[in-house]
């Protein structure tokens, strides 16, 4: 999986991205809205490696973000199979994690949107979710940024983070071609 935009390009892992994107996963703001926060090195290791077997199996999969003009990691972006917890399903999720300073650049809007295009002109997908805890504004507006429609009807809980803690209700928001 390969996608170019103006500024950006989205591409398998290398090795060389496993120390940087370690570090954004190091970052407590960063993961501010996952559960559990903080990876360690060796649990992104394990993502990337994931990744990859995804990647090999599907022929896509949540890759590399890089910037075209100095190779410097952005973050990571891309499409997976969304896990069995999502209601619904099957679904094909796009995410995103960028490290913060890469943030406010339209560099998520940027990438997200190619590769949705290449969800529908490439892969022929006629529908990609994203889900989010509730109170995750930036990636809520992200979403709704890109065309993407949530139904309250839908939001549903994840089960793997515990009771009351905030993070646990969950939006869902759905994207198709042409909107
Ligand atoms: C969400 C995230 C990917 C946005 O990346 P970004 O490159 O800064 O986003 P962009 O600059 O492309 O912004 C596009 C739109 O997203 C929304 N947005 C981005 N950051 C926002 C913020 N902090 N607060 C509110 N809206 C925000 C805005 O609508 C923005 O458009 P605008 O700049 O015209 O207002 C980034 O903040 C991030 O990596 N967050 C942590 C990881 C995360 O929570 N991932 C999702 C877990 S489910």
């Amino acid at each position: 999986m390969q996608i170019e935009t103006e500024r950006l390009r989205l591409r398998p892992w290398q090795e060389r991205d496993v120390a940087p994107f370690a570090n954004i996963n190091a970052d407590p703001e960063v993961r501010r809205y996952y559960y559990p926060s903080i990876l360690t090195p060796a649990e992104t290791a394990d993502v990337i490696a994931e990744c990859d077997a995804h990647l090999r199996q599907h022929g896509f999969a949540f890759v590399a973000l890089e910037r075209k003009t100095d190779a410097a990691l952005v973050g990571g972006l891309g499409l997976s199979i969304a896990g069995d917890e999502i209601p619904g399903g099957p679904h094909i999720e796009i995410g995103w994690i960028l490290g913060r300073p890469y943030w406010r650049n339209g560099y998520a809007l940027e990438a997200a949107g190619a590769c949705l295009e290449h969800a529908w002109r490439r892969l022929g997908l006629t529908e990609v979710i994203g889900y989010t805890s509730r109170i995750n504004d930036p990636s809520r507006a992200l979403m709704e940024k890109l065309g993407m429609l949530s139904d309250p009807a839908e939001d549903f809980d994840d089960a793997t983070v515990p009771v009351g803690n905030p993070l646990r209700p969950h939006v869902l928001y759905r994207a198709r071609p042409n909107g």
